[in-house]
C-alpha cells in the first residue's frame, strides 16, 4: 500500500513502529518506553482538554527524533522527523504544525521562555515534562547522569539558574543540582489544567525525595537517641 493512501490510524501505527525501532538501543533516558509514556499521557491529556489527537499523536511520537543528545542537530531542524512526514505524505500544514511543536518543546533553562502557541503544543509539551518528573523523573535524571558520569551531588556545587540555552546545555555539574536548574521549576511551566493535577503530585513526591536525600546525606536518620 503506498503511504498516499494511509489512514491517520495507519500513519500512527507505523509512526510508532518506526519510533520504537528508532530508540531500541539507546541508554540515556531517551529510550522508547518514555516515548510511549509521552504517547499515552498526551492522548489521555487530550482526551480531557480537546485538541487534535492525530497532530498530538504524531508530535508526540517524533519529538526527541531529533533531539541533539542523539544525533548531531546544530541548526535545530528536525531532519529525521520531517523525513518521516514527508515519507507518510503528510499535509503541508500538518506538517509544519508537528515541525513547531518538536522544535518548540524543549525546556531551556530557568529564564529563557518556552511558550507553545497551540493547545497541541502545551499538551506534548506537558505530556513530555509530566516524565522528567515525580519517580520517573527522578530515575531518569540519575540514569542521565550516570550515562554522562556525574557525581549524585556534591555539596560545594551549588546550582545556577540560567539564561540562555547554550550554558544550560552544557552544564556539567551533579544531578542534584538539576532538580533546582530544571526538574522543580517545570509545575509552574505546566500549561494545561489536566497535566497540572498530575505534575503537583509528582512535584510533592520530589520535595520528599529531596528531604530524604539530604537526610541521608547529613546522616540525621542515624541519629537514632534525638
Ligand atoms: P526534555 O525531553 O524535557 O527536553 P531532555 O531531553 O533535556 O528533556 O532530557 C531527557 C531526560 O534527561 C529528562 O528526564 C531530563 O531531566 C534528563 N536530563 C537532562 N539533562 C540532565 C542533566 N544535566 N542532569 C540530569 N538529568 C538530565
Ligand atoms: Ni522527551
Amino acid at each position: 500500500m503506498s503511504a498516499a493512501t494511509l489512514s491517520p490510524a495507519e500513519i500512527i501505527h507505523r509512526t510508532a513502529d518506526y519510533v520504537r525501532a528508532e530508540f531500541s538501543r539507546d541508554s540515556s533516558g531517551h529510550d522508547w518506553w518514555h516515548i510511549y509514556r509521552v504517547w499515552q499521557v498526551a492522548q489521555a491529556i487530550c482526551a480531557r482538554e480537546g485538541g487534535d489527537p492525530f497532530v498530538v499523536q504524531l508530535a508526540a511520537l517524533l519529538h526527541d527524533l531529533d533531539d541533539y543528545k542523539l544525533v548531531h542537530n546544530p541548526d535545530g531542524v528536525p531532519r529525521r522527523a520531517l523525513a518521516w512526514m514527508a515519507q507518510m505524505n503528510l499535509d503541508a500544514a500538518t506538517t509544519a504544525h508537528v515541525r513547531d511543536i518538536i522544535t518548540g518543546l524543549s525546556f531551556k533553562g530557568a529564564h529563557v521562555s518556552d511558550e507553545m502557541p497551540t493547545l497541541e503544543g502545551k499538551i506534548v509539551q506537558d505530556a513530555d515534562r509530566l516524565d522528567a518528573i515525580g519517580a520517573i523523573g527522578i530515575a531518569r535524571a540519575f540514569a542521565y547522569g550516570g550515562h554522562k558520569g556525574r557525581l549524585l551531588y556534591n555539596p560545594d556545587d551549588s546550582p545556577t539558574l540560567h539564561t540562555d540555552y547554550a550554558r544550560f546545555s552544557q552544564n556539567q555539574s551533579h544531578t542534584i543540582n538539576h532538580f533546582y536548574e530544571k526538574l522543580l521549576l517545570l509545575r509552574d511551566r505546566i500549561k494545561t489544567d489536566t497535566a497540572r493535577q498530575i505534575a503537583n503530585q509528582r512535584h510533592a513526591f520530589m520535595e520528599q525525595f529531596l528531604a530524604q536525600f539530604y537526610k541521608e546525606w547529613d546522616g540525621r536518620d542515624l541519629d537514632l537517641a534525638k
